[in-house]
């Protein structure tokens, strides 16, 4: 069966979480595609050119802790900005997508670059402040030092580049069911999400 959950949103919307439990009740494969842009930040941050860092990305190892880093989102969103990059990293992202058996992929143009043909969209979204608060909690439970105004500020530095760019800006797909997360609890928020793919997936 071919069946892809697309997932889009804004950081810390809850597009990850999501993602996972889907993934988990489906049987789906998960793909994170943030990781794809963050490894190519990384390499970036490390001096190589973010074009041939991309092109010779290798898409199946993406478990580098280093990944979660703030400056190395900060860096993702800068290098996601550049065509060439976004280009290079296409081909991997729809064959994932129409891959057998189906597929979930959660970032910023899924559903309306990488497979507008996806069967279930949907964009999670949340308060900027709700999501800089949850990003807070998490990067102080890796052990790294920031504060909640630092994180503020990148959050919404990330959200002006991301939705911005002229190249597949951040934005709903017109056919995308939308889900705010600032006030529902983890559960709640999977459970709405799941309940759109369970009706789709009756309906397929
Ligand atoms: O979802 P994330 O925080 O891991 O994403 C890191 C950056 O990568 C994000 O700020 C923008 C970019 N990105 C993108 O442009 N398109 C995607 N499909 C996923 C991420």
């Amino acid at each position: 069966m071919i069946f892809t959950v697309a997932i889009d949103g804004p950081a810390a919307a809850g597009k990850g979480t999501i993602a996972r439990a889907i993934a988990r009740e489906t049987g789906f494969a998960h793909l994170d595609t943030g990781l794809l842009y963050r490894a190519v930040g990384l390499r970036v941050l490390e001096g190589d050119d973010p074009v041939r860092a991309a092109r010779s990305l290798d898409p199946t190892s993406l478990d580098d802790p280093r990944l979660r880093h703030a400056d190395v989102a900060q860096t993702a969103s800068r290098v996601a900005v550049l065509p060439e990059v976004r280009a290079a990293l296409l081909e991997f992202q729809r064959t994932f997508a129409r891959r057998e058996g189906g597929a979930v992929l959660d970032g910023r143009d899924i559903g309306t670059v990488i497979c507008p043909e996806a069967e279930v969209k949907l964009f999670v979204t949340a308060s900027d402040l709700a999501r800089a608060s949850r990003r807070y909690d998490e990067l102080r439970a890796a052990g790294q030092e920031v504060t909640l105004d630092g994180t503020l500020e990148e959050v919404r530095a990330r959200d002006a580049r991301d939705g911005a760019r002229a190249t597949a800006p951040l934005r709903a797909a017109s056919d995308a069911v939308a889900i705010d997360t600032s006030d529902l609890k983890v559960d709640d928020a999977v459970a709405a999400a799941l309940s759109v793919v369970r009706r789709r997936l009756a309906g397929a």
